[in-house]
């Protein structure tokens, strides 16, 4: 397993160009099972989590080809409706492939995806809203058995805004006969993304990136390939990861390639808390910010602050003039960076699903393990800025959802060097 070796502390100076989006580049693979013929990409992320849901794609034989950083995906002859417990169980945003194959087969075969570190993370939105539609779903030895005649729209209201059963259920109802609503829909800039791009296809849908979405169903023929190549938008937890890495190390960074009006919440915390930023259109320049002070935060569904900028955030509050209080309101287990940066003299206590953070002048390098991908985050954060080496292990984590961080870190003047192991 590879570790990355991080000498600190380092001043980040310079421009950085963030990738697109991992939560948008995943179910928009996903979305091309719906279209019979040949889809066009261009700066798809290079990605542990994209290879992974592509391997899943094309175990169903959805064809890929790759040229230069064009990526065509070609879903006109699946082979299977099966997603296999050996892939899912590593990633599973795989259950994304439940409604596609629904919508154009009648029949799905999907591994129940495991939980993760960060919680159970259970289905049953989804698997509610497919009924809804007319599935008949049942588990067995630990698979989602769906079949049905045809999907029939249907108005679904969510118990939550979940983002992946939101998802789901807008590509199941584009081949659904008549229109479906989603009520309490997820808001995310990500969802909005998937929305586009089926608009792309000549999908109608109205209220993307609003609580009510209406996805009107169509006959496949009518779904048309488009000329020009899908970018997806920019991603806006990696843009918040290196404006929060910046900030910590009082450099002056340029952070372009993304839409800050998808970090409003973040970036209005974080100049609360004394940061100097200039906001652009799709940039970000932070410009040597003093040592910030405290705030208090509670992660939630978008237009909220953001769960996954929670780790990184509660980095930056480890070295603030005063405490700062975060509460995690997502997921059940997402403070497990908190063990690993006290190794680094982070001063944090634990309370239910609140952290009470007391800032500390600096932070001291050691040896530390990832956990998950956004807290694998954090512990870069803190490495950059503590005093002296710290061994970061278990970086495949970080791979999962971060494209060649090392390389852009040391681009910025992060002492970061990757061995291989
Ligand atoms: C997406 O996960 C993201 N992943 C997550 O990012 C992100 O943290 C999350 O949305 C919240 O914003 C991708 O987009 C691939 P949810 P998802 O369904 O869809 C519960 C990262 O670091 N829930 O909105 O799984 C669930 O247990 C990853 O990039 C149910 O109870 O999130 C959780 O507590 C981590 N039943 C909460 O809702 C369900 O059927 C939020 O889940 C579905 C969800």
């Amino acid at each position: 397993m590879d570790k990355l070796i991080v000498e600190g502390p380092s001043k980040l100076n310079g421009s950085v160009h963030i990738s697109s989006a991992k939560n948008a580049t995943l179910p928009i693979l996903v979305a091309t099972l719906l279209c019979p013929y040949p889809v066009k990409f261009v700066d798809i992320p290079e990605l542990m989590d994209v290879s992974t849901i592509l391997k899943i794609l094309q175990s169903m034989g959805l064809k890929i080809t790759k040229n230069g950083n064009e990526l065509i995906a070609d879903a006109s002859n699946l082979e299977n409706q099966h997603a296999d417990y050996s892939l899912v169980k590593t990633m599973r945003a795989s259950v994304l492939v439940l409604g596609p194959l629904l919508a154009r087969y009648g029949v799905a075969s999907v591994s129940l995806p495991g939980g993760c570190a960060i919680g159970a993370r259970p289905v049953d939105i989804h698997l509610m809203g497919m009924e809804k539609l007319g599935a008949e779903i049942h588990i067995e030895n630990g698979y989602i058995k769906a079949k049905c005649e045809k999907l029939k729209g249907a108005t679904i209201t969510l118990p939550f805004p979940s983002v992946g059963a939101t998802e789901n259920l807008m590509m199941a109802a584009v081949l659904a006969e008549g229109n479906t609503i989603i009520e309490n829909a997820a808001m995310e800039p990500e969802i909005d993304d998937l929305a586009d791009f089926l608009i792309a296809q000549g999908v109608k849908i109205e209220g993307a990136g609003t609580s009510r979405m209406i996805i009107h169903g169509m006959d496949i023929k009518a779904l048309k390939p488009n000329p020009k190549s899908y970018r997806v938008i920019g991603d806006r937890i990696e843009a918040a990861t290196f404006i929060i890495a910046a900030i910590m190390s009082g450099g002056d960074v340029r952070v372009e390639g993304f839409i800050p009006k998808h970090l409003t919440y973040v970036l209005e915390t974080l100049t609360k808390m004394g940061a100097k930023l200039e906001i652009g259109t799709d940039f970000v320049h932070i410009k040597n910010s003093p040592r910030l002070k405290g705030a208090a935060l509670e992660t939630a569904p978008y237009p909220g602050f953001p769960t996954d900028v929670q780790a990184q955030m509660m980095a930056l509050m480890s070295i603030v003039n005063g405490d700062s209080i975060v509460t995690e309101t997502i997921f059940e287990n997402r403070f497990m960076h908190v063990p690993e940066m006290g190794r680094m003299g982070a001063k944090v206590t634990l309370k239910g699903n609140s952290a009470l953070i007391e800032g500390v002048e600096t932070l001291s390098g050691a040896p530390v393990m990832c956990t998950d991908l956004r807290a694998s985050a954090a512990l870069i954060l803190c490495a950059l800025v503590a005093q002296g080496e710290s061994e970061i292990q278990r970086v495949y984590h970080l791979d999962r959802g971060y494209e060649k961080i090392d390389e852009k870190l040391t681009k910025l003047g992060a002492k970061i060097r990757r061995v291989k192991g």
